[in-house]
């Protein structure tokens, strides 16, 4: 059915690679402006001499935008368009940048900072959300998976930032060089198209074909546009629908893979891991910071071995594999501290599992969640369900960051790490039991696929 998709010419093969790249410019900005701030905060805590809890707050505003903007944009996504959406996310996130940069006070910075986040938490499943509907079927996982590499190297893009700047203790250059990106994804999203399902929902049959052969570069379009309009005629849009019998199966499995990614401890690592590292012997902040940087192009190189399976094996076995590597290092995490004796160090042997947790991480929970969201919903509520499931994420992912020391305070790091491992194993076994392939099916044949069985 989609052998116009398959063999489409080059032309518009590369002009999705490039759509799909200007719009994963918002994972790089999700990616720095979340990772930016577990270096830029020692600095900040100087300058404006936070108490612990404003600490918090500066460091978690970010993270409460996140869950606000998830709650917004879904509904916003479906009725404005999946690309003013992500336009609009450049302008938060470009507004964002400065305001932090420029912060004369913690009031001002904690606020801007939550407006940051309000453009995270929507480029955050929007940008996934364009992909997947511009994408040809045979490459959609290595396509709207760009905007998870991208995540991981904006990452280590701000680690490397943090530590090149951390001499001279600008904070303010730290969080203001974002800016960049956003103007970057800004100027380019304008030239992009809007996605043909979203026109297509819109009843604007005419620009959908336009662009539907723009991006399948002249191949014959009639059958895919068929197909998304059957899938149309099937749906209504709304809560009812979100909730009733055909989606729900979909929305539980979207939430679940939502809460699981978050608190099977990934953030734990990646805005924790100097604490990590010095807790298991580390005495030198470079050396925690070096390792870090380490752990965070580990997370990089798999994600690119992620993209390069996706499409191959396909979703489940990647994520079911995944997940018991997961489990498997964080573990052993929990079995190296509880060994460590005191006054050593395990800081290599701690960096080595971080790693290996950190790197399966990225070909499964990563990847696959985003992904696995940006598929499994019908067209009408797209934005609206994955609005659900992104605002779990978010949710979850503050929660883990503002419990994560508590917990290690009373359980202990070795005690921690098991409970991780105990949730990875609870969201193994969600996922044999609930998580479908999608590869090689079109959106509206998974959707199909649903309402069968629901
Ligand atoms: C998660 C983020 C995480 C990142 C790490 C994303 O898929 O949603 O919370 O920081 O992966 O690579």
């Amino acid at each position: 059915m989609h052998a116009n998709a398959a063999s489409s010419p080059g032309a518009g093969r590369r002009f999705v690679y490039v759509v799909a790249f200007i719009s994963a410019l918002s994972g790089l900005l999700f990616g720095y402006d979340t990772g930016v701030i577990s270096g830029a905060i020692l600095f900040i805590r100087r300058d404006f001499d936070l108490s612990p809890a404003a600490n918090g707050l500066v460091v978690s505003a970010v993270l409460l935008g996140a869950v606000l903007g998830a709650a917004l944009g879904g509904t916003l996504a479906d009725r404005w368009g999946r690309r003013r959406v992500i336009l609009l996310a450049a302008v938060i996130f470009a507004l964002g940048a400065l305001g932090s940069g420029l912060a004369p006070g913690a009031a001002w910075l904690v606020l801007s900072r939550g407006v940051l986040g309000l453009g995270i938490g929507v480029a955050s499943f929007v940008a996934p959300l364009y992909i997947s509907e511009v994408a040809p079927v045979s490459v959609r996982g290595a396509l709207v998976s760009l905007n998870q590499l991208m995540i991981t190297i904006g990452i280590v893009l701000s680690y490397v930032v943090d530590l090149a700047l951390a001499s001279a203790g600008a904070w303010r250059w730290m969080l203001g060089l974002a800016v960049v990106p956003a103007v970057l994804l800004l100027l380019g999203m304008w030239l992009m198209p809007e996605t043909p399902r979203w026109l297509k929902r819109r009843g604007l049959d005419d620009s959908a074909r336009v662009v539907l052969q723009r991006i399948r570069g002249g191949a014959a379009v009639a059958a895919e546009l068929d197909e998304i309009a059957a899938s149309l005629r099937q749906q209504e849009a709304g809560w009812a629908e979100l909730f009733g019998p055909a989606v729900r199966p979909a929305l539980v499995i979207g939430v679940g893979l939502a809460i699981f990614q978050q608190v099977t401890g990934i953030n734990t690592v990646i805005y924790y891991a100097p604490t990590i590292l010095e807790l298991a012997g580390f005495q030198s902040a470079t050396v925690s910071i070096l390792a870090t940087v380490g752990v965070g192009v580990v997370n990089v190189v798999m994600t690119v071995v992620a993209i390069w399976l996706l499409d191959r094996v396909g979703r489940r076995p990647l994520l079911l594999v995944g997940l018991v590597g997961m489990i498997a290092g964080l573990a052993g995490l929990g079995l190296a501290f509880r060994l460590m004796g005191s006054g050593t160090s395990i800081g290599l042997l701690a960096t080595l599992l971080l790693m290996l947790y950190v790197g399966f991480f990225a070909i499964s929970l990563g990847p696959i969640f985003w992904l696995l969201i940006a598929e499994i919903y019908p067209l009408k509520i797209r934005g609206l369900a994955m609005s659900v499931a992104t605002l779990s994420n978010w949710a979850a992912n503050w929660l883990v960051a503002l419990t994560f020391l508590t917990i290690v305070d009373l359980l202990t790091a070795s005690g921690a790490f098991a409970l991780y491992a105990v949730l990875g194993l609870a969201a193994l076994v969600f996922s044999y039991l609930r998580v479908p392939e999608t590869r090689g099916r079109s959106l509206e044949e998974i959707e199909a696929q649903f309402r069968a069985q629901g």
